[in-house]
């Protein structure tokens, strides 16, 4: 067996807590949501059985409401702010944060049963998941787009999954910050200078203050909630899981369910057309709050293709934008445009190359026939993991490995895709 895939799977398996798989075992030691979803696709490839595991694990924690929530506190742990106790959550079995994440679940749950080797388990364990994600698309069409609009809002940057993207700046620095007294743990573990900054943490943590002083309500937060973005990549996201789970409620009898998210994807489709950007060659996000695009740069775009929006002229210039990228830096996909002044080659969400991104544009690309791009993004992937193990994020500029090594989206990614 190729050693990549060998030491990928020692990864997983060491990063296994039993159910669930930490992203990485100090920096994050416990259940985040999407990288549940990349990490069941790399089980998937050696061991199904865990793979449906690990979705279940997830699942399990669903609040009424229909939200799966972005971290689960499983186990105790002081290793990690902030905890079930900031998020005012201690009560609940399991703990949870109080927000969500991109919904990659729906995909996954498709593919996982498409590919199947073993079908009886595969049927069963999609079937008994259907619901479960019928009720967190749910819970995103009614309480994040409570207008009806198409598009959904996050309500903190780190329901993007891409925390601290410049993307969120203008937006963020509208939100007050927080008075109350907290530890950063993160920077105990990882050089400053690769991490979001101590003003942006401020206003993440008085977002959290308030949906908990709001009790999660949702009326009360789409009323009162500071931060209300239409990210492009949490909408692309949606969209294409909400193809796929039509897929899914039709094989399982939900009929009903099936029609009312075939005319919601409809509409999502149309509400796109108003966040391409020509000038930009790119999809943007949009500020709810200021009532404007956000003109930043950012790979999230290309997750149109991922959701199957653009048409094929539309995927052409995207193509073309991405083309663009690639030649200003040694390894592609940087995560926004790298001669933008914006432009951070190491700070987490602000340049750095992610395995789990550059495989979601990637497969978009092939869906519409740029194969050039798709490949050059995965042989790309390929080489910073050959040279530099499994880190959390590479410096498109020369691939030094950053953040935390050992990180189990990347050795799932390479399993599932890069290095398979
Ligand atoms: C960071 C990332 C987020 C990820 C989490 C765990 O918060 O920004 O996308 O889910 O770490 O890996």
């Amino acid at each position: 067996m190729n050693s990549l895939v060998e030491r990928a799977q020692a990864v997983l398996r060491a990063n296994d807590h039993g159910g669930y798989t930490v992203p990485s075992a100090r920096l994050y030691p416990f259940q985040w949501n999407w990288d549940s979803g990349f990490v069941a696709l790399g089980w998937a490839t050696f061991d199904e059985a865990r793979a449906w595991l690990e979705l279940e694990s997830l699942v399990g924690a669903q609040w009424d409401d229909g939200m799966i929530p972005h971290i689960v506190f499983h186990k105790a742990s002081t290793g990690y702010s902030p905890g079930p106790e900031v998020w005012g959550t201690e009560g609940r079995r399991p703990p949870t944060s109080g927000i969500s994440q991109p919904p990659v679940l729906a995909t996954v749950v498709r593919r996982l049963l498409e590919e199947a080797r073993d079908r009886g388990l595969a049927e069963a364990k999609a079937e008994a998941l259907t619901p479960a994600l019928l009720s967190w698309h749910r819970w995103w069409r009614g309480a994040r787009d409570p207008e009806g609009s198409g598009l959904v809002v996050i309500h903190h940057p780190w329901e993007s999954g891409r925390d601290n993207s410049p993307d969120w700046d203008a937006a963020l620095a509208r939100v007050p910050t927080t008075r109350n007294r907290y530890e950063r743990r993160d920077l105990a573990l990882i050089d400053a200078d690769q991490r979001p900054h101590q003003h942006e943490y401020d206003r993440y943590l008085y977002l959290v203050d308030l949906f908990r002083d709001l009790d999660y309500d949702s009326d009360r937060l789409s009323r009162d909630c500071p931060f209300r973005v239409v990210d492009v990549g949490t909408n692309a996201i949606l969209h294409r899981a909400d193809l796929d789970l039509i897929a899914l409620a039709e094989k399982f009898g939900h009929e009903v369910e099936a029609r009312e998210l075939a005319s919601r994807a409809a509409r999502t489709r149309h509400a796109f057309a108003d966040l391409w950007h020509p000038e930009h060659g790119l999809y943007l996000s949009f500020d709810r709050r200021a009532g404007a695009p956000i003109e930043v740069p950012s790979a999230a775009g290309f997750l149109a293709l991922f959701g199957r929006i653009p048409g094929p002229d539309m995927a052409a210039t995207l193509a073309e934008t991405a083309a663009r990228w690639t030649e200003r830096t040694r390894f592609a996909l940087p995560t926004m445009q790298p001669d933008h002044d914006l432009f951070e080659p190491r700070r987490y969400w602000r340049g750095p190359v992610w395995a789990h991104f550059n495989w979601l544009i990637a497969e978009g690309f092939a869906a519409y026939g740029h194969n050039a791009i798709a490949d050059r993004l995965r042989v790309d992937m390929r080489r910073l993991i050959e040279a530099g193990g499994f880190f959390e994020y590479y410096d498109p500029r020369d691939g030094t490995g950053c953040g935390g090594g050992e990180f189990s989206w990347t050795a799932a990614t390479a399993l599932f895709w890069a290095v398979s």
